[in-house]
């Protein structure tokens, strides 16, 4: 394919080396998979997804204030950005009972939290990205009291724009999880949001329904993976009505390769 310096490659991206110092090129493949990688699987058109639906949010967020990696979409599958230092968390918020808060507090799926939730994990798929406190960031220098405090405020910044984006188009945001890098200006260092922000990293309820419009399709065999990814495009407004070149392109795909 293309000649570039590969980066890094991980589960769902590989990273490029950009066309300029400070730059990578980011290609969002169509591979899913769950449970630190216990299940693996390809949900195809998913790249082509996400790659529109994260320069979507992003953009949306640089217009509020939120400094993003995000520079540019270069085609179907990828992005240039900016290159950061990747802080070695995951910030998750939630606004709903789901997923691991379930299990490990006992809690009804689908109940709302009293109150907005941010939780850290160390990113360590050795370790299965265990859950860890400030204190644990703190005393192992992942980031700094500064770091964190802007990371705090960015992740309820974002969530409220977010909620408020994605009930405008009758999507319940339930939960979400977002990462951060450190750019470097003038000897200074920056937090800002890096990453994707996509349904592989959300969970995103039809308010009417309750039907999910994100990855647990994936991760609980409910199917229907590119028709919910496909679906929250749409009502983003990022596909024309009646528009499925996505799909057409993986039938096309299928029809091909069972010849
Ligand atoms: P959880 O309920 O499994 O802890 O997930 C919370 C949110 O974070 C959910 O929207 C999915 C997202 N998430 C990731 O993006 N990557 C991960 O590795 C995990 C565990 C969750």
């Amino acid at each position: 394919m293309s000649r570039r310096r590969q980066i890094y490659e991980g589960k769902a991206k590989i990273l490029y080396e950009g066309p300029e110092p400070g730059t990578l090129i980011q290609y969002f493949k169509d591979d899913a998979t769950a449970f630190n990688a216990q299940k693996k699987g390809t949900i195809s058109g998913k790249g082509v997804l996400n790659n529109r639906i994260s320069e979507h949010v992003f953009t949306l967020l640089a217009g509020i204030g939120v400094p993003t990696h995000f520079i540019r979409r270069l085609n179907m599958r990828e992005q240039l950005i900016r290159q950061a230092e990747i802080i070695p968390i995951e910030v998750v918020v939630r606004n709903v009972a789901a997923g691991s808060i379930v299990k490990r507090l006992g809690l009804e799926e689908g109940s709302q939290l009293p109150r907005t939730i941010i939780e850290y994990y160390y990113k360590d798929d050795a370790l299965g990205d265990p859950m860890v406190a400030d204190e644990h960031i703190a005393c192992f220098g992942w980031a700094s009291q500064e770091e964190m405090h802007d990371i705090a405020d960015m992740a309820i910044r974002v969530n409220d724009f977010m909620c408020g984006l994605f009930a405008g188009i009758g999507i319940r945001l339930v939960d979400f999880k977002l990462e951060f890098g450190r750019v470097f200006e003038n000897d200074y260092a920056r937090v800002i949001l890096a990453d994707e922000i996509s349904p592989d990293g959300c969970r995103l309820w039809d308010m009417a329904t309750n039907e999910k419009l994100d990855k647990d399709r994936f991760r609980q065999d409910l199917g229907g993976e590119v028709e919910a990814y496909q679906e929250v495009a749409r009502r983003l407004g990022l596909l024309p009505e009646g528009d499925t070149t996505v799909l057409d392109m993986e039938k096309h795909r299928k029809s091909r390769t069972k010849k």
